[in-house]
């Protein structure tokens, strides 16, 4: 009797501990789901308001397994947020920006020509006195930087309206943007359509691919001026930020930031950022503050590295990766505190920083720099990744 009892007691504890460990893991798989179903990949999309011509435009909201967040408005194709991790997993919105359209479109934030988180297009970066040729006929475009050309014109594709549509698929969520130049808009030639898809992966990459064709030769160079502040936008400067650019070389500029034709290497001077340095250590040194093409060090036209920013105290890093010839580093030298972006932070000066992969400024006048202009039955096509980390 005792030794069935022994037995019995046995028996009882073997499943009492078989039936607790199941419950525990069947727990443990419910909590997994619970968690895996709250961050599932996801696009949503808000009303954002109307343009002053009425156009509805709306912001679109993509999210990650992780939770990063991209919020994306179809106005100028503009990322308006940016939330990812620090090192600690405290979310962040890391770039400037608004929380309204109205602020976008109003007339103090035009004439001040920041062009937060836009699309830029046709072209970015200056063109020489709004002009160049093209098989022997000149072309004038709108001047909107004094006597040249800046990121498109007066009106560039960071101020239209785009046709939107969302993507979804096993590993990504993004959002097609198209839209139609048309022939002699801003003063360029040829209907250009445009296809530029923002997507968000599980591996914390924002990838911008630009597509585009043209039914008559004209000079194209798409970027994107997203304004980061990996320690949370409008915080404080980005001067400590720690930054290596994949750059022997950069395009020399004139007084107003036309290139001269001449590529200077980099070594020995403030503009050496081959190894990482922090934004601030020799800032002081370069008049106005950063604003410079680089010259990739690059041997094809495939996606490569092009830069690294980390920002030490919350330990976020960004990587950078295209398939374009250069990249244009700025350090938010002409924001002046006039401006207050979301939470009402002021933007004042050096508050953010930009990394706008593109083709070099000016190359329509420039013969010996790599070739920007589209001709019909050509395929534009590049490719840019914002990729995002912690240390
Ligand atoms: C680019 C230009 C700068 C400035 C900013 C926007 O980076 O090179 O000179 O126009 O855009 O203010």
């Amino acid at each position: 009797m005792k030794r069935f009892k022994i037995l019995f007691s046995g028996i009882l504890l073997i499943v009492t501990a078989a039936f607790f460990i199941s419950s525990c893991s069947n727990n443990s798989k419910k909590s997994k789901q619970t968690k895996k179903e709250k961050t599932k990949m996801s696009i949503t999309r808000e009303n954002f308001g109307k343009t002053k011509q009425a156009k509805q435009v709306y912001l679109y909201t993509l999210k990650n397994e992780n939770g990063i967040t991209v919020k994306i408005t179809n106005y100028g194709g503009i990322v308006t947020s940016l939330t990812v991790p620090d090192n600690q997993g405290k979310f962040d919105d890391i770039v400037l920006g608004f929380d309204s359209l109205k602020s976008y479109t109003s007339e103090k934030y035009i004439n001040a020509c920041p062009y937060f988180g836009a699309l830029i297009g046709r072209y970015a970066n200056r063109i020489a006195k709004g002009r160049f040729i093209l098989y022997g006929k000149e072309y004038k475009l709108a001047c909107n930087n004094g006597v040249n050309h800046l990121h498109g014109g007066i009106k560039g594709f960071d101020k239209v309206v785009w046709d939107a549509q969302e993507i979804k698929n096993d590993s990504i969520v993004g959002l097609k943007l198209s839209y139609h130049s048309k022939d002699k808009e801003e003063g360029y030639p040829g209907n250009l359509l445009i296809n530029v898809i923002y997507s968000l992966n599980n591996k914390n990459e924002i990838k911008i691919d630009y597509k585009a064709t043209t039914d008559k030769a004209t000079p194209v160079n798409f970027t994107h001026h997203s304004y980061f502040n990996l320690a949370g936008a409008g915080s404080s400067n980005i001067l400590n930020h720690i930054m290596m650019i994949n750059a022997d070389k950069y395009t020399v500029v004139d007084n107003s930031l036309i290139p001269t034709g001449e590529l200077r290497d980099v070594k020995g001077t403030p503009m050496d950022f081959t190894s990482p340095k922090t934004i601030g250590s020799e800032i002081a040194k370069v008049k106005g503050g950063y604003d410079n093409n680089y010259v990739l060090n690059k041997d094809s036209v495939k996606l490569s590295f092009a830069a690294r920013v980390y920002e030490p105290s919350t330990g976020r890093v960004m990587e950078v990766y295209t398939t374009q010839p250069g990249i244009q580093f700025y350090s938010g030298n002409f924001l002046d505190g006039t401006i207050t972006g979301k939470k009402g932070r002021i933007y004042k000066k050096h508050y953010g920083f930009c990394l706008e992969t593109q083709h070099f400024p000016d190359s329509p006048n420039q013969p010996d720099f790599p070739s920007t202009i589209l001709r019909p039955g050509e395929k534009y096509h590049q490719i840019t990744i914002y990729k995002f980390s912690v240390r």
